[in-house]
C-alpha cells in the first residue's frame, strides 16, 4: 500500500477523538494494548469478505445488529446470549422466507467508541466533556467519570474478548444447531404477537430437516453451527492503530479488533484519519453514507477504500430516513453503476429516523424504520441493483425504547423500559417483526 503506515492517519484530519490528559499513561496503554493477543483472526477475516462478495452477487443476505453502543456492565452472560437469541431467530425467518444463506454480524465485542455532536455536554450550568462511550469515559456526570482515561482501552478490548469467547463457545456447543431453535427462545416468547407465526415457521423446518434426514439415511452435517462476525466503528484511532497488524504468511495488514470495522458517518471524510487507517487494512469495511454524500465524494470513497473494486470489500450503509431515501438513493445508485463500482448495499433505518418525544426521549418509529426498508427494496429493485441487507440496532431485551410494532408501544412506555445509553433500539419482538416484515415485501 502506497505511502500508508499504521501511523500515518495522524497526518490527516482528525474528528471525534478523545483528549487524554496525561501523554505517558495514553502511551504505557497503547503499548500494552500492541502486545495483546488479536481478537479475530485473518482467515475468518478473508472467510467474511468471500461471503460478503456472495452478497453482493444476490446470493446470500447480511444482517448486521446489535447496540447502539455496548457498555462494560452489559458485558455479562444473558444480555450477550438474548442478543445471539434474537440474531439466530432472525436469521431463521430470512433463510426461510428469502430462501438464500444468511451472513451474520454482531454489533458487538468492541462497539464501545461513540461520535457526539458537540465535544462536551452543559447541565445546570456546568460543562463537562461529552460521554465517548465506555472504551473513552463514563457516562455519570461528574468531571472524574468524563475524563478521559486510557486505561479503559484495555477493559474495552478484554471485554470484547471475553463477549466474542462467549458467542463462540455458545455457537462451537451446538446452542446455534437448527434442530433446536427451542434453545434460542427468549422468556417472554409467548405473549409475543408473532409467536404462532414464528412457532409453525419453526415446526415446519424441523419436519422438512427430519424428512431430508430419513431420505439421505443420515444425519445432516452442517446445522449445528453457524457463523458470526463482529463488527463496531472503528472510532478511537488510537486502539484501532492497536491492533492494526500483520500477520505472519500473508500480505498486508489486518485490523484485528473486529471481522467488519466501518466508517461513521461523521469522519467519512475523504481527508479524514479515519479514511487513512481502514485504507490499509485487508478486512472488508462498513462506510456510512447519507443524502449529504456528494458523487465526488461517494465515489472517491470508492476508489480510495477498494482501488481494485474487490467484490466484497465495500458495504455502502444508507442512512436517509424514510422521508428521504426515495429521492436520495437512487442517485446513489446510478452514480456507482456509471463508475462500474461494485459494492454490497446495507440500509440502515435506523439512523435517519430519531426523533425526540414531547416527554424528552430520543426514539424510532417502527412504522418508518420498516418503510425505509421495504423503500430500499423497491428502489434497488427498479435500479437494478441488490438491496444485500440491514444494519439494525437491536437488543434481546424487553426494552421500550422504538415506538410502535405489533405491541402498539406508545410514548407513555417508554418510561417503562428506556435502557438505551445512546440510540433507542428495536427490542426482541420488534426485531422479529422487521425480520418477518423484511420476508412479506421481498415475497410480494
Ligand atoms: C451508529 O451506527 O451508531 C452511528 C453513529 O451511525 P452514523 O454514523 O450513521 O450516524
Ligand atoms: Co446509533
Amino acid at each position: 500500500m502506497k505511502n500508508w503506515s499504521p501511523q500515518s492517519w495522524t497526518t490527516k484530519e482528525i474528528r471525534q477523538q478523545a483528549i487524554y490528559k496525561d501523554e505517558d499513561a495514553l502511551n504505557k496503554a497503547l503499548n500494552k494494548l500492541s502486545n495483546m493477543p488479536p481478537l479475530v483472526t485473518s482467515w475468518e477475516i478473508y472467510k467474511l469478505k468471500q461471503n460478503l462478495a456472495e452478497v453482493q452477487m444476490g446470493k446470500r443476505f447480511l444482517i448486521q445488529g446489535g447496540d447502539c453502543a455496548e457498555s462494560f456492565e452489559d458485558c455479562n452472560s444473558p444480555i450477550i446470549s438474548n442478543r445471539i437469541k434474537v440474531l439466530l431467530q432472525m436469521s431463521l425467518v430470512l433463510i426461510h422466507g428469502l430462501k438464500m444463506p444468511i451472513v451474520r454480524i454482531g454489533r458487538f465485542a468492541g462497539q464501545y467508541a461513540k461520535p457526539r455532536s458537540s465535544n462536551d455536554e452543559t447541565k445546570d450550568g456546568i460543562t463537562l466533556p461529552s460521554y465517548r462511550g465506555d472504551i473513552v469515559n463514563k457516562i455519570g456526570f461528574t468531571a472524574k467519570d468524563r475524563e478521559p482515561d486510557p486505561a479503559r482501552m484495555l477493559v474495552g478490548h478484554a471485554s470484547s474478548a471475553m463477549t466474542l469467547n462467549f458467542v463462540r463457545a455458545l455457537i462451537d456447543g451446538g446452542f446455534a444447531d437448527i434442530r433446536h431453535p427451542e434453545y434460542w427462545n427468549l422468556a417472554w416468547i409467548e405473549h409475543s404477537g408473532q409467536s404462532t407465526e414464528y412457532q409453525e415457521m419453526m415446526k415446519k423446518i424441523s419436519e422438512s430437516i427430519g424428512f431430508t434426514e430419513i431420505l439421505a439415511g443420515r444425519r445432516l452435517g452442517n446445522l449445528s453451527r453457524v457463523d458470526f462476525y463482529s463488527s463496531h466503528e472503528a472510532l478511537h484511532l488510537h486502539y484501532e492503530q492497536a491492533l492494526t497488524r500483520k500477520v505472519p504468511r500473508q500480505e498486508g495488514y489486518f485490523n484485528l479488533s473486529t471481522h467488519f470495522p466501518w466508517i461513521g458517518l461523521r469522519t467519512n471524510q475523504l481527508n479524514s484519519a479515519h479514511v487513512e487507517l481502514l485504507r490499509g487494512i485487508n478486512n472488508p469495511i462498513g462506510i456510512k453514507v447519507g443524502a449529504e454524500t456528494t458523487k465526488e465524494h461517494l465515489i472517491g470513497l470508492c476508489r480510495t477504500l477498494n482501488p481494485t473494486n474487490e467484490a466484497g470489500k465495500i458495504t455502502l450503509i444508507h442512512r436517509f430516513g424514510a422521508k428521504n431515501i426515495e429521492s436520495s438513493l437512487p442517485k446513489m445508485i446510478k452514480i456507482l453503476q456509471e463508475e462500474d463500482i461494485g459494492v454490497v448495499w446495507c440500509c440502515d433505518p435506523m439512523h435517519g429516523n430519531t426523533e425526540s418525544t414531547s416527554n424528552g426521549f430520543k426514539t424510532r418509529k417502527f412504522q418508518n424504520i420498516r418503510k425505509e426498508v421495504e423503500l430500499a427494496m423497491d428502489v434497488h429493485k427498479s435500479e437494478g441493483s441488490i438491496l444485500g441487507g440491514v444494519h439494525l440496532e437491536l437488543t434481546g431485551e424487553n426494552v421500550t425504547e422504538c415506538l410502535g410494532g405489533a405491541r402498539e408501544l406508545c410514548e407513555k412506555d417508554l418510561e417503562r423500559a428506556y435502557k438505551t445509553q445512546v440510540d433507542p433500539r428495536l427490542n426482541y419482538e420488534q426485531s422479529l417483526e422487521m425480520a418477518m416484515a423484511i420476508v412479506s415485501k421481498y415475497n410480494s
